[in-house]
């Protein structure tokens, strides 16, 4: 098409809830806005490119584009993409463990901006209704074929605002934006057993193409004399495995060493694990050095345990390794129980009062150990359900 009354006929016959959407979606993401239009115009089967678009659009006002919309509560909210800086005033509509996590992804964030992306919608009296953030994650399983999804961390609506469409406003947005960047979908974990999963489930039904499966649990202890006692235990467990061990468990370092350093590049090249790696931008934390531990075999590092704090009082075992052929030694037990002691149990006054970590369902071993051992004296104990929808190659 290369007429601008061909363009204008065209719009006529677009009905008005579709003009609404790629309204919203101007005010946020004008490139998705006209990819959207070249793809409602090849559904009515006519051929245009986005270069089209934008010079068609440039011979018309937005009155003329958008005019006869019927204005529906979520037309009444902007989207707004935000930056470092800007989203400082919106992180109240999410965790305080993501507000931190949002702050610094956003601060460190690069010319490449397809990290991390914060959407907001704003009222008409610049009320902060509802927060998207979500980042890149890579979903791939080989080096062969590429697959990288919009991994959503936290999508919430301000109460007062519930129940009018926002989520579901700002899930398009997010959705428009992965399609017009290239991304091969969206991931969506869902908290199962909560007040708001049967909307989240909604917001990513089945029905509309998403695919449901099981993700990992997110597990939480605190000091009481049942978690103790479980710890008893193993300390009994260990102390019998560990009379003929040829293992042997060490601080962890408090600064990078040559040979952590030499066992990441290993890891590189084989099917081995890595330790934390102060290169990978992917950590945003430190470990905690004191409540982290080694494992050696004749000089060699064969695993580990580390842990960060998520806040002052709660430590995450965030990473947790033993190279093949050690599981069953006695290793793993004693490095945890070592750990568990001298953070939680011991005489020290500074004991932290809560401990975190995540089990995947996928680990078939060490998720049955943790369910049957663990389950029983944990406080929270939240399944994530993967929800994902993935785009058909265009
Ligand atoms: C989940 C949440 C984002 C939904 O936002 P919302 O703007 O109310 O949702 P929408 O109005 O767009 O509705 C989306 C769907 O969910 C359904 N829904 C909304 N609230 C619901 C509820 N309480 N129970 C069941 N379904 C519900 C709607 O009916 C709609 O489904 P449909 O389109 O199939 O009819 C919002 O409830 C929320 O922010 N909850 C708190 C989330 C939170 O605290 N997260 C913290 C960790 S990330």
């Amino acid at each position: 098409m290369t007429t601008l009354n061909g363009f204008k006929a065209l719009r006529a016959l677009v009905p008005a809830d579709v003009l609404s959407e790629l309204y919203s979606l101007f005010a946020s993401d004008p490139d998705a806005a006209r990819q959207r239009m070249v793809e409602i115009a090849g559904e009515k089967g006519v051929t245009l490119t986005t270069d089209q678009v934008r010079g068609f659009l440039s011979r018309m006002d937005e009155d003329e584009v958008f005019d006869n919309i019927e204005m529906s509560a979520s037309q009444s909210f902007q989207c707004r993409r935000l930056d470092a800086s800007s989203l400082l005033d919106w992180l109240h509509l999410t965790t305080p463990l993501m507000r931190k996590y949002a702050s610094t992804a956003l601060a460190l964030q690069g010319a490449d901006d397809r990290h991390f992306l914060a959407f907001g919608l704003e009222g008409e009296e610049h009320e902060h209704a509802a927060l998207l953030l979500a980042e890149l994650t890579d979903c791939s399983r080989n080096d062969q074929s590429s697959d990288q999804r919009l991994c959503i961390l936290s999508v919430v609506v301000a109460k007062p605002f519930r129940h009018q469409g926002l989520g579901r406003t700002l899930l398009r947005h997010a959705e428009r934006w992965a399609r017009t960047h290239q991304f091969s979908g969206l991931h969506l974990p869902v908290p199962l057993q909560t007040n708001f999963t049967d909307a989240m489930q909604r917001l990513a039904s089945t029905d509309r193409g998403w695919t449901a499966s099981p993700g990992k649990v997110v597990v939480g202890l605190s000091i009481s004399s049942a978690v103790e006692a479980l710890l008893q235990r193993l300390e009994n467990v260990v102390s019998r495995q560990a009379r003929h061990a040829s293992w042997q468990m060490a601080p962890f370092p408090e600064k990078q060493t040559a040979e952590l350093q030499k066992r990441i590049v290993m890891a590189r090249h084989s099917k081995l694990a890595a330790p934390w790696d102060p290169d990978a931008k992917d950590y945003e934390w430190q470990p905690a050095a004191r409540h982290s531990r080694l494992l050696r075999h004749q000089g060699e590092i064969v695993g580990w345990l580390i842990t960060h704090f998520v806040s002052p009082d709660c430590l995450r075992y965030a990473k947790f390794w033993v190279d093949p052929g050690w599981e069953r030694s006695g290793a793993p037990l004693a490095m945890l129980a070592s750990v568990m002691r001298s953070a939680h149990f011991s005489a020290n006054t500074d004991v932290i009062q809560k401990g975190c970590f995540i089990s995947h369902p996928t680990n078939y071993l060490l998720h049955h150990w943790i369910t049957k051992q663990i389950k029983p004296v944990s406080d929270s104990w939240i399944e994530i359900e993967n929800r994902d929808l993935i785009f058909p190659l265009a």
